[in-house]
């Protein structure tokens, strides 16, 4: 990669940066689609946050930034602008730098998400839903899926104030969801999702028991790595249409580039 006065500069904030995984990913997409940019992990202490937004208003050939954790939520009171989305999830995971230097934040995890379904013809309008966890990425699916017309959202979750806050907030923001949860596993429905961390390490508990799936039902886990997860596996052993969480990152790819290069 050739990085010149020309090349528009952008960031992966975390702390601990971690592998750096997410900057490559976005530098590749980037050569592959022929955009001059440029993608730094950044190790940003959460202590030093807003300095360090500061310096990024006035860095000109900054275009944007990914967020990651721990600063997804923190981040939004320091921002200028946030998009609709992200105002409703309460977390950011892209920032635009505007030419003027003011950062606008969205969550692109949630459309990369349905579009990413989509993509693998799994159907969301009318559909009843049942998603695990109500963390950040929890809660930005949830919303997306209101948003894409889910008939009904039920939300599982270890800590079950989160998952009844959250069926609120989805039934209060789109009249038209029914959002439930409780502590309860309900059956007979047509999309199971995995939005908890579970099944990221190899001695995870399943994040649900298999015998909720049937070969018509559709199975999402968002976990990224391992790219096979023991409950994809086990969904497609059933006959199940699986997916796991690379069509969600996949598709934002083209959300993030749509955000900083409008
Ligand atoms: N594919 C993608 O593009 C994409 C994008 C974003 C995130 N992700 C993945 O999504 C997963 C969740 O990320 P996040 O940002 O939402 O994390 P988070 O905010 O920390 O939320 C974690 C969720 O997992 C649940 N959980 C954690 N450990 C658990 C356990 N032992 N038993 C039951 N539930 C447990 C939490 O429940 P409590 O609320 O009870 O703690 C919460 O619902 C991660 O694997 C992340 O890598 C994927």
């Amino acid at each position: 990669m050739k990085i010149t006065g020309k090349t528009k500069i952008m960031f992966a904030m975390a702390h601990p940066v971690g592998s750096g995984r997410a900057s490559d990913v976005l530098n590749t997409y980037f050569a592959s689609i022929d955009k001059d940019v440029a993608v730094s992990p950044l190790d940003v202490h959460p202590d030093d946050l807003g300095t360090v937004l500061a310096a990024i208003r006035c860095l000109r050939n900054v275009v944007g930034f990914g967020v990651t954790m721990p600063h997804k939520i923190n981040i939004v009171r320091h921002l200028d602008h946030l998009t609709e989305r992200a105002r409703a999830i309460g977390a950011v995971n892209f920032v635009r730098r505007n030419e003027d230097g003011t950062l606008l934040g969205d969550n692109i995890d949630g459309a990369g998400f349905i579009a990413g379904m989509l993509r693998n013809g799994i159907e969301v309008k009318g559909k009843r839903v049942l998603q695990f966890g109500a963390g950040g990425a929890g809660r930005a699916t949830a919303f997306a899926l209101a948003e894409a017309g889910a008939k009904e959202i039920f939300i599982f979750n270890r800590d079950v104030a989160k998952a009844r806050a959250l069926a609120a907030e989805l039934k209060a923001a789109d009249g038209s969801v029914i959002g439930r949860a409780g502590e309860e596993i309900p059956t007979g429905f047509d999309v199971i999702i995995n939005a908890t961390s579970l099944g990221m390490k190899p001695d995870d508990a399943l994040p649900f028991d298999v015998e909720l799936i049937r070969p018509d039902t559709a199975v999402c886990d968002i976990v990224v790595s391992p790219p096979l997860t023991s409950i994809v596996a086990a969904a497609r052993e059933r006959g199940a249409r699986a997916i796991g969480g690379q069509p969600m990152l996949d598709e934002q790819m083209d959300l993030v580039r749509q955000l900083v290069m409008p």
